[in-house]
């Protein structure tokens, strides 16, 4: 990172402001001081202001509890975000780990760690996601095999990955489905292509982490470590 970005970030001072700092010869690497605001620094450089040391924030993941009514965006002009639920210090810095639709309930991640994120959200890495999903009618051992092999949404060329599925309840309107693609309304869009419809989704895990049951819609809370270190 450039060393102007870096004392930024660490000391929530402008990009002017920083370069002022180091022009003027306040700041140094590793007890050297420098007054280059695009020298390049890595995480092991000790960085220190007026010969006080200055660290990165850590960064931050959560998980919340998404409710039905909030949108998977960072602003929206007609409904609440997601991010209007956190209560946390700079919230414009935080991304959100792909997208639920705004009925959709469940699992979403959270973070400002963005090559975190990318690990989820890569197409490449076909994180898998799981979801309950009620449908409207009830599903046939046809209809599953279908979704099971992969199904061709409509408008798209390729038809989607194998997928994992499981019936919940004795009549068979609800499933679990993992998939290990995150095509838009792609849930919503299988159930459409085997003739029904969704009534309601919600999301319960995505990888190896899972939504805590003691989260009620609207909670949420950090990762653990543990969490946070099974996205690799
Ligand atoms: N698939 C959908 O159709 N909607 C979601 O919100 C998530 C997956």
């Amino acid at each position: 990172m450039r060393l102007d970005k870096r004392i930024g970030h660490s000391t929530g001072l402008s990009r002017q402001e920083s370069q002022r700092a180091i022009r003027s010869g306040r700041v140094a690497i590793n007890q050297i001081i420098s007054k280059k605001a695009d020298q390049q620094t890595t995480e092991e450089d000790e960085i220190t202001l007026d010969a006080k040391s200055v660290q990165l924030p850590k960064p931050r993941y959560y998980m919340l509890h998404k409710p039905a009514g909030y949108v998977s965006a960072s602003t929206d002009s007609d409904h609440p975000t997601v991010l209007d639920l956190l209560d946390e210090p700079e919230r414009h810095h935080l991304q959100i780990v792909g997208r639920l639709d705004i009925d959709t309930t469940g699992l979403l991640l959270i973070t400002d760690d963005g090559q975190w994120n990318h690990r989820i959200t890569s197409p490449s890495r076909q994180c898998i996601k799981t979801y309950r999903v009620t449908l409207h009618d009830a599903l046939t051992e046809d209809a599953a095999k279908q979704l099971q092999n992969g199904v061709m949404l409509h408008g798209e060329k390729k038809p989607t990955k194998p997928a994992e599925l499981k019936f919940t309840d004795s009549q068979n309107t609800q499933i679990l489905l993992t998939i290990s693609e995150g095509r838009y309304h792609q849930v919503k869009r299988m159930i459409a292509a085997i003739g029904s419809h969704v009534i309601s989704l919600h999301r319960e895990k995505i990888d190896a982490i899972t939504l805590d049951a003691s989260l009620l819609p609207g909670q949420y809370r950090e990762l653990t470590e543990t969490e946070v270190s099974s996205i690799r």
